[in-house]
C-alpha cells in the first residue's frame, strides 16, 4: 500500500532515541521530508546521519528541551518558518513511577511540561497551518492508563487522550485527525535501561502481564504511526489504539 507520505513535512519529538527515532526513520523512508527534536543533538544527528544514508533527505535538527516553554514556543515558531507542517508526531515524553513519599511538586510540574503542556501548546500553534491547508495529521504517543504505582505521566496520558479526542471534534472537518497510540512495553532506553534494566525484572513482568510473551519493537509502534499520518487513514480520528501484545486485558 501507498502511504503517499511522498513530499509531507513530519515533526518528530523526541526523535532522538527509542521509538522516536524508529518514526523518524520509518517516515522518511515512507518520502516524507523531517524536521526532529529532542534534547541531545549528537543522537539527533546520528539519526539524520542515518536517515541519509538510507537515501532520504537529511532531516533539519532542532535541539529542544519541551520542559522549557520558550523551547516550546521557538520550536514551533522554526518548524512553521521553515515550512507548513503537515504532520506533528508528539512522541517525546518518560514516565515518573514514585512513592507517595517521593512524591514533590516538581516532579509533577515537569510531567505536566513534558507529557501533556508541551505537547498541547506545540499542537495549538501548529494546528492553525493545516486547518487552513484541509489537511494535517497529530499522533500522540501516550500509554497505558493502567497504573500500577503511582506516576505523574499516567495521568497527563489522561489528560492527553481526553484533550486529544476533544479537539479532534473541532478540527475534524478541517481534515485534520488526532489520534493517540499507547505502547505496551517497548524496548526503549526507558524500557530497557531504566525501567526493566535485568532479564530477570523484564520476565517477570512479561508473565504477569504481556499475553504475547515478549517487549514489543520500536518498529511495532513505528508501523502503525505511519498509517495514521497517512491519507489512507483519514477516516479515524480521536481513536486511542494500544500496541501491548495484549498488556491492556489485565487493565484492573
Ligand atoms: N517504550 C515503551 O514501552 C513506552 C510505554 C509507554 C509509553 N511510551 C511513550 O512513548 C514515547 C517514546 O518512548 P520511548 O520508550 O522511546 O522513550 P525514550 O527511549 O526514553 O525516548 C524518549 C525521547 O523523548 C526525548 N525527551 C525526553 N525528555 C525530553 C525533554 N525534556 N525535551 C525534549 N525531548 C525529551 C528523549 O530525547 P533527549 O533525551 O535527547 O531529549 C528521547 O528522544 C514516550 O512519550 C513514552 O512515554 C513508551
Amino acid at each position: 500500500m501507498d502511504l503517499e507520505l511522498s513530499g509531507k513535512a513530519a515533526l518528530v519529538t523526541g526523535a532522538s532515541t527509542g521509538i522516536g527515532a524508529v518514526i523518524a526513520k520509518t517516515l522518511a523512508a515512507e518520502g516524507a521530508r523531517l524536521m526532529i527534536t529532542a534534547r541531545r543533538a549528537e543522537l539527533l544527528n546520528k539519526v539524520a546521519d542515518d536517515i541519509e544514508a538510507s537515501g532520504a533527505a537529511r532531516p533539519e535538527i532542532v535541539v529542544a528541551d519541551l520542559t522549557v516553554r520558550d523551547d516550546v514556543d521557538a520550536l514551533a515558531e522554526e518548524a512553521t518558518t521553515r515550512g507548513p507542517v503537515d504532520i506533528l508526531i508528539n512522541n517525546a515524553g518518560a514516565s515518573s513511577p514514585m512513592t507517595l513519599a517521593d512524591s514533590t511538586d516538581e516532579i509533577w510540574d515537569q510531567s505536566f511540561a513534558l507529557n501533556f503542556d508541551g505537547p498541547r501548546r506545540l499542537t495549538h500553534t501548529l494546528i492553525t497551518g493545516m486547518r487552513d491547508r484541509k489537511w494535517g495529521r497529530i499522533i500522540n504517543l501516550s500509554g497505558s492508563l493502567e497504573p500500577r504505582v503511582l506516576n505523574a505521566a499516567i495521568a497527563y496520558i489522561g489528560a492527553t487522550h481526553l484533550w486529544s479526542k476533544g479537539l479532534s471534534c473541532e478540527v475534524a472537518q478541517d481534515g485534520v485527525t488526532i489520534n493517540c497510540v499507547q505502547p505496551g512495553r517497548i524496548k526503549s532506553e526507558q524500557i530497557m535501561e531504566r525501567m526493566y534494566p535485568t532479564e530477570e525484572s523484564r520476565r517477570v513482568f512479561i508473565d504477569a502481564n504481556i499475553p504475547i510473551g515478549y517487549f514489543g519493537e520500536p518498529s511495532d509502534v513505528a508501523n502503525l504511526v505511519a498509517y495514521l499520518a497517512s491519507t489512507r487513514a483519514g477516516y479515524i480520528t480521536g481513536a486511542v489504539i494500544p500496541v501491548d501484545g495484549g498488556m491492556h486485558y489485565y487493565g484492573h
